[in-house]
């Protein structure tokens, strides 16, 4: 199983805070915010990391975090020169795979759960990771049968969402992925959406999910980027 960390895009929704550095850069309580997504893979047991991220700033990714021996991994860095989508952005992983599994986290999602269970029993198909939230419109949102456990659709931040059960920017691929996105075509918002690879896993049967216990947040607006870090010293 291999890691990647997607730290591009534009951080628009933070400006000015994102005029002269990456969002993923901006603190969450007392850490860097790629800090968190990096020690959740990290404690799921991947120690083949690639780091994705914009061309602003990229050389303040590699100073801060290094090769990943302070951390006991090893990091690869990947530019993505303009920001596609998150499908795009993962999709420039696929020589770094080499044919394995992959474990993809959004650079700004923080979570508290130990997801190593689910990454040491993944076999193949895809794994996502659910959480309630009281505001759902403003995730992918997914449809459940909560009878025999399975994901029937997923919506990406939709008006009227049929649940209150976020998509998390936590995923679990197999190494087909990476053909998956080559069939991708951009989104109203001119993106490859991630939300576009998970139907397609659930129209093929291969879905599976698990429900977070723990917390669980997106830092990428100012009140998330607040909520995450009080939500941290909390549970610190
Ligand atoms: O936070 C979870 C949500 O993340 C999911 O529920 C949604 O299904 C998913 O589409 C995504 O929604 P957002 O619209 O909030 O994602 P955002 O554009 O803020 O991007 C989140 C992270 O993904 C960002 O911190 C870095 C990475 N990213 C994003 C884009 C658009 C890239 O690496 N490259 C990109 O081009």
């Amino acid at each position: 199983m291999k890691g990647v960390i997607l730290a591009g895009g534009t951080g628009s929704r933070l400006y000015p805070l994102t005029k002269v550095t990456n969002k993923h850069l901006l603190p969450v309580y007392d850490k860097p915010m790629i800090y968190y997504p990096l020690q959740t893979l990290i404690d799921a047991g991947i120690k083949d990391i690639m780091i994705v991220s914009g061309r602003g700033h990229a050389g303040h990714f590699l100073e801060l975090l290094g090769s990943g021996a302070e951390f006991g991994v090893k990091f690869t860095y990947e530019i993505q020169d303009h920001a596609g989508g998150i499908a795009q952005a993962l999709g420039l992983a696929d020589d770094f795979a080499d044919n394995d599994n992959i474990t993809v986290i959004l650079g700004d999602n923080i979570f508290q759960d130990n997801i190593k269970d689910a990454v040491q029993s993944f076999e193949s198909g895809a794994h996502i990771f659910l959480k309630s939230v009281p505001d759902a419109h403003r995730f992918g949102v997914a449809e459940v049968d909560v009878n025999n456990g399975r994901v029937l659709g997923i919506e990406e931040k939709p008006a009227k969402p049929k649940s209150d059960l976020a998509v998390t920017g936590l995923y679990i691929y197999s190494n087909d992925v990476f053909d998956i996105i080559k069939t991708l075509k951009p989104s109203g918002r001119g993106e490859l959406e991630i939300t576009d690879v998970n139907n397609h896993y659930i129209r093929m049967d291969k879905m599976k999910f698990t429900m977070l216990k723990g917390y669980w947040s997106d830092a990428g607006t100012f009140e998330s980027l607040l909520r995450a870090s009080l939500m941290v010293r909390k549970i610190a």
